[in-house]
């Protein structure tokens, strides 16, 4: 019986029952713990970045007034308790857009009337998908891509996602001819394409996108006349070269004539604290965009999604402690470039490789090789085996949409290093189980 609930409810667009949320419920009926529980499931599927929480509760202490609403001595209280309008607090803004140019080297400036908070990347997404394309509209993502779109893009706003298929063969880069392919696919299945949907750096490669594969996103979607969605959610976590470029960097370095200039109005970028600063449970996103219609509605679809105006008071004054800030951009890449060291170098010895990566809180892990047969069903078989026989959870690259078995996304950045040293033990006792079944 359905209730006589909406349809939207019940139809299967959300991705639920996807391999990437049955192992998180696989992990939360037996969670690892160290001392509580030290055989239960080892979480990998998350991409958490808790490695600097030390540095934000240590900047909490000396600046206790923060916690208490005070501001020089002052109570700000009232004044955040009461209603704050959809265009959130301005001297939040004025931080964050400040924020999201320094970790893109000041190369872009963000004006903040050209910017709308969000709860989260989550909310961006959604927001954008529904104010850019009609239900039964398509937006073209490279493969692997991130599985939570499926949920976020087009449940609620019945827009379609058209896969661009990237291959091993070329490290998953973007290609011209891949996009024209999906492009076409979508033609085929009578969708009307409103864009490219880009996530840089990538979830779940790892990888920053390269100056070329951005030149490429524009002019296909110059040509074709759509618009172009950057996520830039990981791009506080780039911790190796090459550097990140943001879409407006690549933008600025291309010289428009009269008709092409058009594009400028046709990207938008979302940005997040979730993964830079590891704080998704305080909801911090944001569109950033020069479509000054699309900023309008947005802002007034904001009221849907607000950050409570407790969590805009506290990140501005985190984010106002620039010594701060830039020490911990700093110290949080150093981090995250050890962690993804040890998981790559404790991979390789067990003779698995990854993608290489100068990005992200995950690996792209290889696992072909390990497979019983370079199938879907493989992969599931050898997935249930690491979650049910060795205490792992890791998202299948089918969760991802990848169309080459094998391939496996796995998170270093939620869990103290001696865990991740132990989820290494357990792959090597995979592989040896593996190589014993083989023989
Ligand atoms: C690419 C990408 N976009 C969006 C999100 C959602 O982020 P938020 O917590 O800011 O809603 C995630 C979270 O994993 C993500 O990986």
């Amino acid at each position: 019986m359905d209730n006589m609930l909406s349809r939207k409810v019940t139809c299967k667009s959300h991705g639920q029952d996807s391999s990437y949320f049955l192992g998180w419920q696989e992990y939360d009926k037996n969670p690892f713990h160290p001392v509580r529980n030290p055989s239960g499931i080892i979480q990998m599927g998350l991409a958490e970045n808790q490695l600097c929480f030390d540095l934000l509760e240590s900047w909490l202490a000396r600046n206790q007034e923060s916690n208490w609403f005070k501001k020089r001595g002052e109570s700000m209280f009232r004044e955040l308790a009461l209603f704050q309008d959809y265009h959130g607090l301005p001297e939040f803004k004025k931080e964050l857009a400040e924020y999201m140019s320094e970790i893109r080297q000041n190369k872009v400036k963000f004006d903040t009337n050209k910017l709308v908070l969000t709860a989260g990347a989550t909310s961006a997404n959604e927001t954008l998908m529904f104010c850019l394309a009609e239900p039964g509209e398509a937006f073209l993502i490279p493969t692997p891509y991130y599985p939570g779109f499926d949920r976020d893009l087009k449940w609620r706003t019945g827009v379609e996602i058209v896969p661009i298929q990237c291959s091993s063969s070329n490290d998953f880069k973007i290609t011209i001819s891949a996009m024209e392919e999906a492009y076409k696919q979508a033609q085929k299945l009578h969708l009307k394409v409103k864009g490219v949907f880009i996530t840089n750096p990538s979830n779940p490669l790892g990888t920053t996108l390269t100056l070329q594969e951005l030149n490429h996103v524009i002019t296909f979607s110059i040509e074709k006349n759509i618009h172009i969605v950057s996520d830039e959610i990981y791009s506080g976590t780039v911790f190796n070269s090459p550097q990140f470029i943001s879409i407006f960097e690549a933008l600025n370095k291309i010289s428009f004539n009269n008709n092409n200039n058009q594009i400028w109005n046709r990207v938008h970028i979302v940005s997040s604290l979730s993964k830079d600063l590891g704080l998704p449970g305080f909801r911090i996103g944001a569109i950033y965009s020069n479509n000054e219609t699309l900023i309008a509605a947005a802002t007034k679809m904001s009221s849907f999604g607000l950050i409570s105006s407790q969590s805009q008071f506290l990140l501005s004054r985190i984010l106002s402690d620039k010594i701060f800030i830039k020490k911990y951009i700093k110290e949080n890449r150093r981090r995250l470039r050890k962690r993804q060291r040890v998981l790559v170098s404790g991979l390789e010895k067990t003779g698995i490789r990854c993608l290489k990566s100068n990005a992200g809180l995950f690996c792209w892990v290889d696992m072909r090789h390990l497979l019983t047969g370079q199938t879907f069903e493989a992969e599931m078989d050898l997935w249930k085996k690491m979650v049910c026989g060795f205490g792992l959870n890791v998202s299948p690259g089918s969760s991802c949409h990848c169309n080459e078995p094998g391939w496996f996304r796995v998170c270093f950045a939620n869990m103290e290093e001696e865990t991740l040293d132990l989820s290494v033990q357990r792959i090597r006792a995979l592989v040896d189980s593996n190589l014993s079944i083989v023989k």
